[in-house]
Parts: C-alpha cells; structure tokens; sequence
C-alpha cells in the first residue's frame, strides 16, 4: 500500500493514497446521489441510505489509509480508541432513534445538529495548539462556528421539547452584535501573535465567547421563526465540519461539509421566504418572539356535529384536507386516509394542502402522509391548492392553526403578518377540527375560526376523524 506510485513536486504518492483519494471521490458521487434521492418522499429512503454508505466507505478507508504528517496510519495507531467510540456512538443513535417519536424528531435533530458542531469546535480545540497546523483561521473560524451550532442547536433543542421558554430583550440584538465584534477582533488579535499557537487562553475566551453567542442568538426566537434559524443552524455545523476537513486536508469531510451547509442554507431561504423574514433578521436574533397583540373579531364560534359534518362532506364535489401540527400529535394520519378512500369512493375528490412549514420540522406532514400511504400526487403544496381554494366545497383543517391565520395577510401587527398561508378561509365551507381554542405555535389568536363560513368539530383529530369515517359509512 505505501509503494510509490510517483513522485511530484517532491510530494510521493503512493498506492494507498490513491485508493484513499479514489475512494473520496466514491463517496461524493455517493452523497450527492443521495442527496438528489432525498429530494423526494418516494426516493427519500434510498437516498439515506446511499448517503450513509458514502459516509461509512469514506470513514472505513480514512481509518486504514490516510497518514498523518509522520507517516503513521491514524486509524491502525489509535485503533482501540476509535472502535470504543465509534460502536459507543453507533449504539446510542440506534437506540435513540428506535425509541424518538415522530412528534419528537425535530427536537432530535437539533441534537444530532448540536453534536455535530461540539465535534467540529473540539476539533479546533484540539488542533490550535498542535505546531504542524498551518491553517491558524480555518482552524480558529471552525471553533468558532462550531461553538456557535453546538451551544444554538442545544438551546433550539431544549426550546422545542418545551424545557426553555423565549426570552429576550429590544437591546439583545446590540449584545449580539457586540459579541460578535468581540470575536473578530479576538481571532485577530490571535493570529497576530508572534507565536500564535502559545496564547492558548486567548483561544479557551474564544470558544466561551462562542458558546456564548449561541445561546444568545436563540434564545429571543421563538413563534414561527424556529425552523429557520434551525436549518440555519444546520448550515452552520455543515460549515464547521468542512472547516475541520481543511485542517486534516480530508476531502470527503470538506465535501460532506459544503454539502450539508449548502442544502441547510437552501433551506435556510427557501424557509425565510415561506415565513416572509429576512435573513438578516435570523442572524441577529430578537424577532417573532409571538406577541400575543392581535385584537381581531371575537365574535361567536359556530360547532358542527358529527352527522352533519359527514352529510357536508358526503354530498360536496371537492374536499380539501389541510393537515397541520395536531395532526401529528393525535397520530391521525392512518384515520385520516381511510376518511379519504371513503370519500373517494362516493366520489368525492379529495387532495391535501401542505404548507411548507405545517407541523414542526420541514416535510413533517408530507412523512407522515406517506407513512400512512396516502399517495403522493395527492400531496399538493400551497401556490398550488391556493388556486382551487374558491372552488373546493369544504376544507377540513385537521389540527392546523398558524398555516392557515388569514391575520397572516390582513392584520399588519400580527407576529406572522407576511407569512404565506394556505387561503383556507377561501373555501365554500370551513370545518376546522382541533380539541378546543388552543393557539398554534405563534401563540395568537386565528380569526378563521369566527368566520361565518367556518364550523369547529372539537375533539382529539384522530377521534374526530375516526367518528366521521362511521357515519360517512351509514350514509
Ligand atoms: P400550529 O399552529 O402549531 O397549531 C396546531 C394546532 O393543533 C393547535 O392550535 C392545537 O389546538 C391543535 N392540536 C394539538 N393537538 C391536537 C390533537 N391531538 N387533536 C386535534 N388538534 C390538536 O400548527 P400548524 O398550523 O401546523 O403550524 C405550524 C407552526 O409551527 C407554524 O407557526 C410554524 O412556523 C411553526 N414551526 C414549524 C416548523 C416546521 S419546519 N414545520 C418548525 C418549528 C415551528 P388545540 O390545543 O385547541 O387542540
């Protein structure tokens, strides 16, 4: 393996090298496979798993081949070290994600994201003080970011399981901005040194400082703006992880790297323009903190029975089904397609309208629709069910609130104002079903539900749903 192939510049390259580098290539044709797969829910499986195996043919072949600046195979020298870790790490993502319940999987990946960043910021760590490294900015700029996407994520964790509440000030952003400015200089200051690598405690202040602003940025957000901010976060780890990929001149770290900060800062877009914010916004932090301020209507709730809800539904030509968050916690989604496939066979068209950012993570509706099996070309996003709002006989909002907030478009006080919303309000008839007038995730009031075309069918979605299956049947 180490027989020299050729010599070049006075650098040999040898065989192993070569299958190492060969093998690189393998795994980015692999992960960009994978991630061309992930682009769609029919093919999303697939691409997983063709991403892992890049991953894990990358990793086997970086732990037998790739040397250090002795000439010393990393993964033979340190062997027993990594095979403890490694299975430890294995072990505990398979027990975790066996156990994670769907409602719970955005928390998870913010802690899958937090690990991610907390291993990038060690790396840096670890690798300032080692007089070989030549890379003194990449190196302090990954534990830097890194900081800042492990102490974020773990904040954005605790804030979607419910453990930390928002809070935050107007002058948090002018904080935020100051610390920002205080890392900056710091790295200066660092990398000016005469001998950069000896001014240790300088770097430890860096990574606090960090960790830090992390925290700092995160904790005012809240109400509809978290799932930017935790793809945002996502882009950042992905980013920190090419940073340490230059340090050890790995390409299939420094690939997989751009990969998942370039996709997380799609998403991060795609996002700000699904919920109106602008970027910048994000990055300081201290907005959509879900005022509760909205004042619109009052007025009286109208309830629907059972029976009458399935007569409405029965005898209409088009229905369309808005799932949202409660759907998600009631598990309703098997209930729900049954009530489709009943309704299809007395000829009822139905579709499903998916807002971008129903439920709590990115496609959380669309996963488990197709969990449930309902087909994907009755999945249709929300430009395009908008269009046929004015002729759909009835909408049925199954535990959906924010995504369908007409104060999204008529009420320029509202936390969410500018949000695109699914015109819901639009339809000849409105059955909203939820368990009682609890808010949605923005925490303000939804003035839908006092329209005059709008009936409530209060109760648990699944339940709910379960009961209009039977009487649909009766009819
Ligand atoms: P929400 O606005 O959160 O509303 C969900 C509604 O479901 C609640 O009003 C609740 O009312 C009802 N509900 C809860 N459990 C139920 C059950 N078992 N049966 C029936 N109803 C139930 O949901 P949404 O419309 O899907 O909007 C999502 C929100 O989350 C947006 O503001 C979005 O920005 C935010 N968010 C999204 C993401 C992503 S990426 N999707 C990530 C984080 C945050 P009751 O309590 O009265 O039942």
């Amino acid at each position: 393996m180490d027989k020299i192939l050729t010599t070049y510049n006075g650098q040999e390259f040898t065989v192993g090298g070569a299958i190492l580098e060969f093998s690189y290539l393998l795994a980015a044709i692999l992960f960009v496979y994978g991630l061309k797969l992930l682009s769609r829910p029919e093919t999303a499986r697939k691409g997983n798993f063709w991403a892992a195996a890049g991953m894990v043919l990358a990793m086997i072949t970086t732990l037998l081949l790739h040397t250090d600046a002795g000439g010393n195979r990393i993964g033979i020298t340190n062997a027993v070290v990594i095979i403890i870790t490694v299975a430890a790490g294995s072990v505990l993502g398979l027990v975790i994600s066996k156990r994670v319940k769907m409602t719970a999987m955005p928390q998870l990946v913010s802690f899958f994201n937090a690990t991610g960043g907390l291993a990038s910021a060690l790396v840096g760590l670890l690798e300032f003080s080692n007089p070989h490294n030549q890379s003194l900015l990449v190196t302090l700029l990954g534990l830097i970011v890194g900081s800042i996407a492990f102490s974020g994520s773990m904040i954005a964790y605790g804030k979607l399981d419910g453990k930390i509440g928002n809070m935050g000030a107007a002058y948090m952003k002018y904080v935020n901005f100051l610390i920002l400015a205080g890392l900056t200089v710091l790295t200066i200051y660092i990398l000016m040194q005469p001998d950069p690598h000896s001014v240790g405690v300088f770097v430890y202040i860096l990574f606090a400082a960090a960790l830090i602003y992390g925290v700092l940025f995160v904790m005012p957000i809240g109400g509809a703006d978290m799932p930017v901010v935790i793809s945002l976060l996502n882009s950042l780890t992905g980013i920190a992880a090419a940073l340490a990929g230059f340090i050890y001149s790995n390409e299939a770290m420094i690939l997989g790297g751009i990969l998942v900060g370039a996709a997380g800062s799609i998403l991060t877009l795609l996002m700000c323009k699904a919920m109106n914010r602008s970027l910048l916004s994000v990055i300081i932090g201290g907005f959509g903190g879900g005022s509760s301020a909205e004042g619109d209507e009052g007025g009286t709730i109208k309830e629907i029975s059972v029976s009458d809800a399935a007569i409405l539904l029965a005898y209409s030509k088009k229905v369309v089904v808005v799932p949202g968050y409660g759907l998600a916690v009631a598990q309703a989604q098997h209930t729900v397609h049954e009530l489709e496939k009943l309704l299809e066979s007395k000829g009822v068209s139905v579709k499903f309208g998916i807002h971008p950012v129903a439920g709590r993570m990115p496609g959380h509706l669309n996963v488990l629709l197709a969990e449930a099996d309902v087909s994907y070309d009755k999945l249709v996003e929300m430009d395009e069910i908008n269009k046929e709002m004015e002729t759909t006989d009835v909408v049925i909002v199954v535990g959906a609130n924010d995504v369908v907030n007409p104060s999204a478009n008529d009420h320029p006080g509202s936390p969410i104002y500018g949000m695109p919303i699914i015109n819901a309000e639009q339809a000849k008839n409105v059955i909203v079903m939820k368990r009682g007038m609890g808010k949605g995730y923005a925490g303000i009031e939804n003035p839908l539900f006092f329209r005059d075309n709008t009936r409530m069918l209060f109760g648990n979605a699944k339940d709910s749903i379960q009961k209009l299956v039977n009487e649909v049947n009766t009819l």
